[in-house]
């Protein structure tokens, strides 16, 4: 390669400018919890909502965080049944705090079900200099969980409020909490998804994650259901609109306009068949 050496060292100057320690941020334990399904046997039902909660939710400002999550069918023979994402960087944080992310899914028959999810995060490379040899400015981490659940005639009916209710089927193993320290970066333009060109610094250790202690209340649970029934109802995405819906869609998106604060329903693109 040929060029003159002052040009590589301004460039390296220039990006070594970017990687200042910038205003600190909030520090705090954010925490993703797989909160719905659990462990359990459930009647079958037309929509099982699958939901996760973010605890300390404003700490997630600068992570880009990413759910993923697929489902298989674990009869015998059975294989994959869905998968979808849900990008949280346009999520208004300080909007509720345990921020609910949910997503109903159809099509599921009797039969034995796992959930494989993953959420994905950005933090600062500390160490990361400008130099290559040392890795890139942001590191890209993710925690993996699943859970598995049965759908059987007989079982009791899908209720997340009585499931979260319940300590007792609660495990600790499908969630992850990160350790946000208050330290920001600035990384060059480069990275063009990170907000404002900031990342945290991620600490260690990692505390032990913290699920029990979110609940999902009937309000919370409500604002589900309307968020699912105004998608089901809306003429311009719904092609099976259920018969009961309101002729003028208006007062639908009126009623759920005031629970959206609650949760995010982005839900149902790889699912609604
Ligand atoms: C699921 O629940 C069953 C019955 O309560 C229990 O035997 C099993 O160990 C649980 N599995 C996991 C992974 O927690
Ligand atoms: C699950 O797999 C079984 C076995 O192949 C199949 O009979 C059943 O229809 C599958 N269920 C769904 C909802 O795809
Ligand atoms: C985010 O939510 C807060 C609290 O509900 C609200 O005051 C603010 O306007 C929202 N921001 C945006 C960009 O919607
Ligand atoms: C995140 O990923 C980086 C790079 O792969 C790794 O060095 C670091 O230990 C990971 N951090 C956590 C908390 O897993
Ligand atoms: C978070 O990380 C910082 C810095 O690495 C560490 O000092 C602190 O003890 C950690 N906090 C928790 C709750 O583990």
């Amino acid at each position: 390669m040929h060029f003159k050496p002052w040009t590589a060292w301004s460039l390296l100057a220039s990006l070594v400018s970017f990687w200042a320690v910038a205003d600190a941020a909030d520090s705090g334990i954010l925490e993703v919890d797989l909160l719905f399904p659990r462990n359990e046997t459930y009647a079958p039902t037309e929509w099982i909502p699958y939901v996760f909660s973010i605890q300390n939710a404003k700490l997630a400002k600068y992570l880009v965080p990413l759910i993923r999550y697929d489902v298989w069918n674990l009869t015998e023979g059975g294989g994959s049944f869905g998968y979808t994402h849900q990008n949280l960087r346009w999520a208004n944080w300080s909007s509720h705090d345990p921020y609910f992310v949910h997503h109903f899914h159809s099509g599921l028959q009797e039969g034995r079900w796992r959930l494989n999810w993953e959420f994905g995060y950005a933090s600062c490379n500390e160490h990361w200099t400008g130099l290559s040899s040392v890795g890139d400015p942001v590191n890209y981490n993710r925690t993996v969980g699943s859970i598995e659940f049965t759908i059987q005639a007989g079982g009791p009916a899908v209720d997340v409020v009585a499931a979260t209710a319940n300590d007792k089927t609660c495990s600790n193993e499908n969630g992850v909490a990160i350790n946000i320290t208050g330290k920001t970066r600035e990384v060059p333009p480069l990275n063009e998804e990170m907000p404002d060109n900031t990342c945290v610094v991620v600490g260690s250790p990692q505390p032990t994650p913290t699920p029990c202690q979110v609940k999902v209340d009937s309000a919370v649970a409500a604002s589900m259901t309307a968020s699912l029934r105004a998608k089901l109802c809306d003429p311009l995405t719904s092609t099976n609109r259920p018969a009961d819906c309101p002729e003028d869609n208006a007062a639908q998106k009126l009623a759920v306009a005031g629970v959206a604060c609650l949760a995010v329903a982005v839900g149902m693109f790889g699912f609604l068949a």
